[in-house]
């Protein structure tokens, strides 16, 4: 009671005198502003609510999100999930600069929910995975090596061009995992090859580290990739040769003209007339595709969600370039000397080879003499040589149907 009746004539005093002083300090310091220039102080980060209210407006949106702390609530990532999930429902999401910097802020957060849904847009979006690994990338060589992310950048590796490149075979230099594939290995040739000088000797120290062996000692840095190349020619006759695929002289469609042609303008051509191009050009005769087709090669229909544009533009026009293990074409020897190459099936005592032609031969094992793997897919380059643009926009807008 006392205490009370002390205090309270003290409380006004008291609360002037604070607001006198803040207001002088305010006075004093707009006053050195103009003078010194004293710091500012941090503004607050923004919250998402206001980062939400900006997205139609992408200036200001890729600003705020700029100024987002590293750290930051649990719920508030949850949040930027979300908006990421929803804007991955747009088309061409892969150019939208904010999911773009949406997968960066979420990356250096280090948030294992955060990586966690960054792999998953890897799986489920194939367009945004150079985006994906780019920040794993960066995420592996600024802050912490997790196995599962070098397995993501070992995959990105054919995905990835210029500076997201370099950071994955720098970054594939920081973990002690080793990738002994060859098939790997020769992706990490090609990458370099694509990088070229300087930055291709990236790529010549990830092949040292994983074969622990030093092919290049001795050869000037620029050279230094070519002995690679040698070395893996000679190491593995089996596979594709590790170089870049080129388009066959005087090609009608050059993969990287369908590529510029096709990417911005997911809407043309036709699928329905795509449809007839597929049988017209002999792909039904060893792809299925929905119900349609044979299953000798691999299955078509759900193409668009295993491969970016990119991919399957150089699958069809380079088919050699990479060819997975149960494809591998064996050439047959018979007793009588007839040969056959083809992908190859067991039937009983007989083997069948499905040949370039799209014919099945049936040989009995008896009459077999030799059988050698060779190095060129069975599917034949210069499929689409036969057809007008026109045409191949419709084949490809069958092959992406769904895509969005
Ligand atoms: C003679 C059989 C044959 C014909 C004809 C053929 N392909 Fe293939 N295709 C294959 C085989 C075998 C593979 C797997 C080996 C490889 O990647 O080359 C393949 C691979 C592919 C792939 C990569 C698939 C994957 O999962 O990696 C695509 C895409 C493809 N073909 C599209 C086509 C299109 C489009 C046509 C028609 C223009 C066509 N193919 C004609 C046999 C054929």
């Amino acid at each position: 009671m006392i205490m009370r009746e002390l205090r309270a004539p003290h409380k006004p005093t008291l609360l002037s005198a604070l607001v006198y002083t803040l207001t002088l300090s305010t006075f004093l310091t707009a006053s050195r502003a103009e003078t010194e220039e004293a710091p500012q102080p941090e503004p607050p980060p923004p919250s998402i609510d206001q980062i939400v209210a900006a997205l139609a407006d992408a200036d200001a949106a890729l600003a705020l999100l700029d100024k987002l702390p590293k750290i930051m609530e649990p719920s508030d990532l949850a949040q930027l999930r979300e908006i990421d999930r929803q804007l991955s429902t747009k088309p061409r999401v892969e150019r939208d600069p904010i999911a773009r910097k949406l997968l960066t802020v979420l990356a250096r957060t280090g948030d294992s929910r955060s990586l966690g849904y960054l792999h998953e847009v890897f799986e489920a979006a194939p367009e945004r995975r150079h985006h994906v690994a780019h920040e794993i990338a960066r995420f592996a060589l600024t802050q912490r090596r997790r196995p599962a992310d070098w397995r993501l950048l070992v995959r990105a590796v054919p995905l990835v061009d210029g500076e997201a490149a370099r950071d994955v075979l720098r970054a594939l230099q920081q973990f002690n995992e080793r990738g002994t594939k060859p098939q790997w290995q020769r992706e990490v040739i090609l990458a370099g090859l694509r990088l070229g000088s300087p930055d291709s000797q990236e790529a010549v120290r990830v092949l040292r580290l994983w074969t622990g062996e030093a092919i290049d000692d001795g050869v000037a840095p620029e050279d230094a990739l070519a002995a690679w190349q040698a070395w893996f020619d000679k190491t593995h006759p089996e596979l594709p040769p590790p170089t870049l695929p080129v388009d066959l002289p005087d090609s009608r469609h050059k993969a990287v003209e369908l590529v510029k042609l096709l990417s911005p303008s997911p809407d043309l051509g036709d699928p329905e007339r795509g449809a007839k191009v597929f049988e017209k050009a002999l792909c039904n005769k060893c792809h299925r595709y929905g119900a349609r087709g044979e299953a000798l090669g691999p299955d078509l229909t759900n193409i668009r969600q295993r491969y970016q544009l990119k991919e399957l533009v150089e699958a069809i026009v380079f088919p050699s370039q990479a060819v997975a293990d149960q494809y591998t074409t064996i050439q047959v020897r018979t007793r009588d000397g007839e040969t056959y190459s083809g992908v190859t099936a067991n039937d009983g005592n007989q083997l069948i080879v499905l040949q370039a032609n799209a014919e099945k031969k049936r040989i009995d094992r008896s009459a077999i003499d030799e059988a050698v793997p060779r190095r060129k897919s069975v599917m034949r380059d210069g499929l689409l040589e036969p057809l007008t643009r026109d045409e191949v926009v419709d084949l490809f807008a069958y092959l992406r149907r769904g895509e969005r």
